[in-house]
């Protein structure tokens, strides 16, 4: 096994804890909800204790906790746009606030069960020795908690949904600014194949009389 290699996967892995745990901050404080009040609170402090048992290891395995990997950047990258969805939900009812908070946990919640599944994995696969007993510690911890996770995020998120769309009162119309998609429009127009740069060039052309200088360019372009 590369250690190196490991040690990177382990960087990334901590990000998505720390990232996760902000996500659990984030939502926990505005539900309105008091079951996933509770839950929030629950699975952020276990993802905040991840965090620990992940620097633990690294320092066992001899890495550097405050090292950030390639892919642990990019891990923080999709974490936060998770976040930033989370923080643009403005127009949406409060059912459909909850609903989204718990698609992100889902979502968050697949990686991180994921990274500790691909663990499990790895320690089964090493010899017996000193980074197979640490990778197998640090599982038996986290891994039943993580499936747990997974699976409450995915069952609750489909009950939330169906309460909407069977008994919730309906969300108040005319929130939005009109969509550019005409709701008449039947669905093949809307999904057309995708317009080639060529064709954008053509439509942004104006008649000789009405040509601008950006115009005359794409002229000139095609
Ligand atoms: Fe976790
Ligand atoms: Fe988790």
């Amino acid at each position: 096994m590369r250690k190196e290699a490991l040690l990177d996967k382990l960087s990334e892995f901590l990000m998505v804890e720390q990232c996760g745990w902000q996500l659990y901050q984030v939502v926990g404080s505005r539900t309105q909800d008091a079951e996933l009040r509770e839950k929030y609170a629950e699975f952020g402090a276990q993802t905040d204790r991840h965090r620990t048992v992940l620097i633990q290891l690294i320092r066992q395995l001899g890495g550097d906790p405050d090292y950030v990997s390639p892919t642990a950047r990019v891990a923080q990258v999709k974490s936060e746009a998770l976040l930033q969805s989370a923080l643009q939900s403005g127009p949406l009812s409060d059912a459909e606030r909850e609903a989204s908070d718990l698609e992100n946990v889902l979502l968050a919640e697949t990686k991180d069960h994921a990274d500790w599944q691909l663990l499990s994995q790895l320690a089964q696969a090493l010899p017996k020795g000193k980074v197979r007993t640490a990778l197998e510690a640090a599982v038996a911890e986290v891994e039943p908690q993580e499936d747990e996770h997974l699976q409450w995020a995915a069952d609750k998120l489909a009950a939330v949904c169906l309460e909407a769309l069977t008994s919730a009162p309906l969300p108040e119309r005319g929130r939005l600014t009109r969509c550019v998609i005409d709701p008449a429009a039947p669905m093949k127009a809307i999904h057309a194949a995708p317009v080639s740069p060529r064709s954008l060039l053509e439509t942004a052309r104006l008649p000789p009389s009405q040509e601008t200088p950006a115009s005359r360019t794409a002229r000139s372009a095609g």
